[in-house]
């Protein structure tokens, strides 16, 4: 088992990556911890131990279950339970409890200490590090929530193996990102050192921009931002719906859309858009636009992505100094774009 440092002066914490990892949870409890409030998914099935008097409190499955309903009913349990501020809130799962149970821990008592066991791929590579936590609301996905960090993560690849063959897959789709925004040879690494690669590169983005503002003032090398790659075709695809595809799946497909945007936009080779397609089939995962879809219906989605926040089309986009934030992209050459990946 390694430790990932996520360097956020007092808020730092380690995210411990390996088969087994799980077993070092009570390490992560904080010393004034006596209760740990353990929020999970029926079907989640992992078993921790925090050391302390702890209890399990489900919620339900899905997207529905990211509401502000699902966070009063926690917080009432939580107070039931008699969890108190020197207490412990673990959450065990996958983005959508990481996101849930992150939310409940930042406002109960106005914030009680969280460290998650990540128990999918994708929250392994994404949800459970860096810090924001919500839910939706009927109006839109994600609207309420609160950057609460935890005071450790967990990514146990063991239980990765039980894990639906499609949620992998999905992973898997996040994971690839990766190998866009500096890890070398992703494909070819074992799983557990691909999960602590994507780890320290998503820890360093972080780090570096802890709040997302490097990406609101302006296009600025190494802000959390970057994280977006793929995502906001990805995006798109997911709202406009029908597609039957996964988040993972869905930003696989954006990944190499924006791979041939870059490429039409001048800024990258061919070559680098084979490497882009290679990736992402080495993974076994989607890379064109699925036949229904509309491009002005993706188009128009796109527009309304809330990463945009120029007045124009706004990409994360490779070019010859990496990848960066790219405003006011030409909407002709997006749609001839997406016409092209069909
Ligand atoms: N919870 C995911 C993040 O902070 O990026």
């Amino acid at each position: 088992v390694r430790a990932v440092k996520v360097e956020l002066g007092e808020r730092s914490y380690e995210v411990l990556v390996g088969p087994g990892a799980r077993r070092l949870l009570s390490s992560l409890v904080p010393p004034s911890a006596t209760k740990a409030a353990v929020v999970t998914q029926e079907a989640v099935g992992v078993e921790v131990g925090t050391g302390v008097a702890q209890e399990t409190f489900f919620i339900k499955e899905g997207e529905a279950a990211k509401s502000m309903a699902t966070v009063e009913q926690l917080c009432r349990n939580f107070a039931r339970f008699g969890l108190s501020r020197a207490d412990v809130v673990i959450g065990v799962g996958g983005g959508v409890v990481t996101d849930v149970a992150g939310f409940a821990a930042a406002v109960y008592h106005r914030g009680v200490a969280l460290v998650h066991v990540a128990t999918t791929l994708l929250a392994q590579v994404d949800a459970a590090i860096g810090g924001k936590t919500g839910v939706n609301l009927p109006e839109g996905k994600n609207l309420v929530g609160a950057f609460w960090q935890p005071v450790g993560v967990i990514c146990d690849t063991e239980v990765l193996a039980a894990l639906p063959r499609r949620e992998y897959r999905s992973g898997l789709g996040e994971m690839a990102k990766y190998a866009f925004l500096g890890v070398a040879n992703l494909p070819e690494l074992a799983l557990e050192e691909a999960v602590a690669a994507c780890v320290e590169c998503k820890a360093r983005l972080v780090a570096g921009d802890e709040r997302e503002v490097a990406g609101l003032s302006g296009a600025k090398a190494g802000g959390r931002a970057l994280l977006n790659y793929g995502h906001t075709l990805g995006h798109a695809l997911e709202t406009a719906g029908n597609y039957d595809l996964r988040h993972g799946e869905a930003v696989a497909i954006g990944l190499v859309f924006a791979a041939h945007l870059a490429h039409r936009l001048g800024r990258v080779g061919k070559e680098r858009v084979a490497e882009h397609e290679r990736v992402v089939a080495a993974y076994g995962l989607p890379s064109r636009v699925p036949q229904g879809a509309k491009s002005e219906d993706l188009l128009a989605l796109m527009a309304r992505d809330k990463k945009s926040t120029g007045t124009g089309l706004t990409f994360v986009l490779d070019g010859p100094a990496g990848l960066e934030v790219v405003r006011d992209v030409p909407e002709a050459t997006v749609l001839a774009t997406l016409e092209g990946l069909r």
